[in-house]
């Protein structure tokens, strides 16, 4: 069943979870006293449709609706779940958490994006403290997958799971807090370095832009991957953690810190910072900074992806929830009409495929035929299983031609034929549509191999006779145009 989300509060945190809902299949229902509110959402979503799509290998559910409500208590009726993003004022949040009771009586949960306050804060007066929980999320919030889940202790087990499954099915991460403490966990660390920068730079120490150069080429790439203790853990060298403690825990005593100071936040500080972040980064709209950073994240993202790690191994496991039980799961035997072209990849276009252009660059076409013949392989049975145990196939030849356009974001379908199959051959042929546009053909002649000899040799038997049944049922449909075609040959 399609699922509502009512979204309290559109501003910068309020847009980003209502892309997250929407590009994740819910229907969204937003509130916001704010007359620019839907302008501002709007382009928010605009970037999130840009980067949030193709971030994954699975295509992700059809984009649900949005809509703006008259009122609060129209947004959240019958919604399924209740994500206040309203300014952080306690007594706001208050008088909306209030209001949203009283429509539904505790039975759904409502999620807060507040970044400092305890839950315990949060819930003082409500009148079913169980169902209000800190959801902090970290912006932007389309791809950013943390959200710090915080509940008040009158939280049932039953709520926290709820919550949690929610969090999981939009992709992200709930980090589950056992204690509730100021600002939570990772604001902590973020307030702890903002305190040091302010004295970086008020000393005179270093500039703006010195502070950000510290951080993007070093610590801050390392930290992406394995965090801050792992991290230190392989600085300990083999000795490990107790040696990286017994060298540098001594430093921690002296002076390097101002710890828990902060300088005073007058005129002159404000305007040291924001002088020195103009000439930095004035150059650049926040638009365009915005998209400069959507890119790069999507890039690193896709980077850990392919290691299987960090933020990168999540994505992995939530694509694999994608794909259960849809055409992108089955394997030979679950394809009733072995005559018709196999669909081997449904995806959008993500960012880091595309060139200067903004098209699709020549590389990523073999990159999805090579994904689609991977994906045709293992429908045959030729898995990781397979694989592991010794025979495969290697790509012998391929002919790529480029008909058509392919933009980022855009969702591309290949669909796979075999021209021949059986014994020691496969000759697949790929076809990329854009909707109903051919774009792209790929023409690729794999040979099975023994990964012991790396010599041809037979496939085996339970793969042999998955291959020759496709083979069969589509030796009676007309050569695709272009098949065997020569390069240069007048179309
Ligand atoms: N900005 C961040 O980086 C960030 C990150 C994580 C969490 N948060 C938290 O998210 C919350 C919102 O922050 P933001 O940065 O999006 O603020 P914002 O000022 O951009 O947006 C707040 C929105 O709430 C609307 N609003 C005010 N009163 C309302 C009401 N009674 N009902 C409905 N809408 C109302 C405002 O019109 C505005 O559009 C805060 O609790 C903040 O601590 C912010």
């Amino acid at each position: 069943m399609k699922k509502t989300a009512a979204v309290i509060g559109g501003g910068v945190i309020g847009g980003g979870w209502a892309a997250r809902f929407l590009l994740n299949g819910w229907d969204v229902r937003v509130s916001d006293p704010d007359p620019e509110a839907e302008r501002k959402i709007t382009q928010v979503l605009e970037n999130a449709r840009r980067s949030l799509p193709g971030l994954s290998d699975a295509l992700l559910p059809p984009e649900g609706q949005l809509s703006f409500a008259a009122s609060l208590e129209e947004a959240v009726e019958g919604a399924g779940w209740v994500q206040e993003s309203v300014p952080e004022r306690l007594n706001i949040k208050h008088a909306v958490y209030a209001r949203v009771e009283a429509v539904t009586g505790g039975r759904t949960i409502i999620g807060s994006s507040t970044s400092g306050f305890r839950p315990s804060q949060l819930v003082e007066g409500a009148a079913h403290p169980g169902a209000i929980m800190v959801c902090h999320p970290f912006n932007p919030v389309y791809l950013l997958p943390l959200v710090e889940l915080v509940p008040a202790p009158q939280a049932t087990p039953a709520q926290i799971d709820e919550a949690r499954e929610v969090i999981e099915s939009l992709g992200m991460y709930p980090l589950h807090l056992k204690k509730e403490i100021d600002a939570h966990v990772a604001d902590r660390f973020l307030e702890a370095v903002w305190r040091e920068a302010l004295w970086l730079v008020k000393d005179g120490i270093a500039t703006t832009a010195e502070i950000d150069d510290a951080i993007r080429y070093g610590f801050g790439i390392r930290w992406a991957q394995m965090g801050l203790f792992e991290t230190y853990r392989v600085a300990g060298g083999e000795a490990g953690m107790k040696h990286f403690m017994a060298q540098f825990g001594p430093a921690l005593k002296w002076p390097w810190t101002k710890l828990m100071d902060v300088p005073e936040f007058n005129d002159e500080l404000v305007n040291l910072i924001s002088d020195q972040s103009d000439a930095q980064s004035g150059a650049h709209s926040i638009r365009a900074l915005e998209r400069i950073r959507d890119n790069n994240l999507v890039a690193m993202l896709r980077a850990l992806k392919a290691q299987d790690q960090a933020a990168g191994a999540l994505l992995n496991a939530h694509e694999k929830t994608i794909r259960a039980g849809t055409i992108l799961n089955a394997r030979a035997a679950d394809i009733a009409e072995p005559a018709l072209p196999v669909v081997t990849l449904h995806r959008a276009v993500p960012l880091d495929w595309t060139d200067y252009n903004g098209h699709m660059t020549e590389s990523r076409y073999l990159d999805a035929f090579a994904q689609s013949t991977d994906r045709f392989m293992e429908i045959i049975g030729c898995d990781a299983e397979y694989i592991a145990a010794g025979g495969s196939y290697f790509t012998a030849e391929t002919h790529i031609r480029h008909l058509g356009e392919v933009n980022a974001g855009d969702v591309i379908c290949v669909r796979t034929r075999v021209l021949q199959g059986g014994g020691k051959k496969m000759h697949l042929w790929h076809e990329m549509y854009l909707g109903e546009e051919l774009v792209a053909t790929g023409e690729h002649f794999l040979l099975h191999v023994s990964l012991e000899t790396r010599k041809p040799v037979d496939a085996g038997p339970a793969v042999d006779a998955a291959l020759r049944r496709f083979a069969d049922a589509q030796a009676g449909l007309p050569r695709p145009e272009g098949a065997g075609r020569a390069i240069g040959a007048p179309r």
